[in-house]
């Protein structure tokens, strides 16, 4: 991937994939409104997008991407294997009819949407398989828990490059032992909701710092993510919202707000 645009930053994959630190999440984000979003976040410097079968809208996030002008290897885009197409054969198929529906040769990242303990073994042998054939550059999980991970790595030969979970400072603690199971495997962790939603944007100690730092409380929550480490992926139905997501580079939370944030669970 070419430089990220201003003072965005990446994180390295096990297999030397370079994925940017913030992206778009996409959930929600369809039809002609979606694109138009999509390609607002890409004009505004977003460099990762997160899609999946699930989510109805692989073609618009190809769409977008064609529209932006952008090479297509200067964009990271993810999609996930949906809970129906676990097994073997199934998910080698899912997998075309992604790429077909994205319009491209090959995704960046494609993740294990949610396990399905008794038929893990076989669908990561065909994630092996696809990263194999080149049709993803890195492959993945996501809302896998430790022993979901531990089964993973006890069968596979290939590890995940990435677990993507609902990670924001209120359920840190909660989701400690797979975040560690991840850093010690080399596991990038991929924060979802990372805003939990917008459910708790005006809680007081998110405002104290933000005050402090002067950004939003939004910024707070992304910039604790991008600080740990984690990939970090908001989703918004507004561009001004979308454009303010990604301006996290430019403040540093200090050890004692990333402590108190830690604790707030
Ligand atoms: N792997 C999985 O199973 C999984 C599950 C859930 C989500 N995800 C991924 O993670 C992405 C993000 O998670 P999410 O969509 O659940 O929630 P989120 O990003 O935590 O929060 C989105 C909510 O926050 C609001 N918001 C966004 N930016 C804001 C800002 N700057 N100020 C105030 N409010 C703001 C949005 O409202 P407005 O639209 O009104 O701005 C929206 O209601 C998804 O889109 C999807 O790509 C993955």
């Amino acid at each position: 991937m070419s430089e990220l645009p201003g003072k965005q930053s990446a994180v390295t994959l096990a297999n030397g994939v370079v994925m940017p630190a913030v992206g778009l999440g996409t959930w929600t984000l369809r039809r002609e409104r979606g694109a138009e979003l999509i390609r607002a976040a890409l004009d505004a410097g977003y460099r990762l997008i997160d899609s999946a079968a699930m989510y109805d809208n692989e073609d618009v996030v190809g769409q977008a991407v064609r529209a932006s002008g952008l090479a297509r290897e200067e964009v990271f885009i993810t999609s996930k294997l949906d809970n129906s197409d676990h097994g073997y054969e199934r998910a080698l198929r899912a997998v075309d009819e992604s790429l077909r529906r994205l319009g491209m040769e090959q995704m960046d990242l494609y993740l294990i949407h949610w396990p399905q303990p008794r038929k893990q073994e076989e669908t990561w042998r065909a994630m092996e398989a696809i990263y194999a054939a080149g049709k993803a550059r890195a492959i993945g999980v996501s809302n896998f828990d430790v022993r979901d991970l531990e089964a993973v790595l006890r069968s596979g030969e290939v590890k995940p490059a990435v677990n993507q979970i609902e990670l924001h400072p209120r359920i840190y603690a909660r989701e400690k032992p797979t975040i560690d199971l991840c850093q010690q495997e080399g596991i990038v962790v991929e924060a979802y909701s990372p805003l939990a939603k917008g459910r708790y944007l005006d809680d007081p100690l998110l405002r104290e710092i933000a005050g402090r730092h002067g950004v939003s409380t939004a910024q707070v929550l992304i910039r604790w993510a991008v600080q740990h480490g984690f990939v970090a992926i908001p989703r918004s139905s507004k561009v001004e919202r979308i454009r303010a997501n990604l301006d996290v580079f430019g403040f540093e939370l200090t050890d004692e707000d990333m402590a108190r944030l830690d604790a707030m669970g």
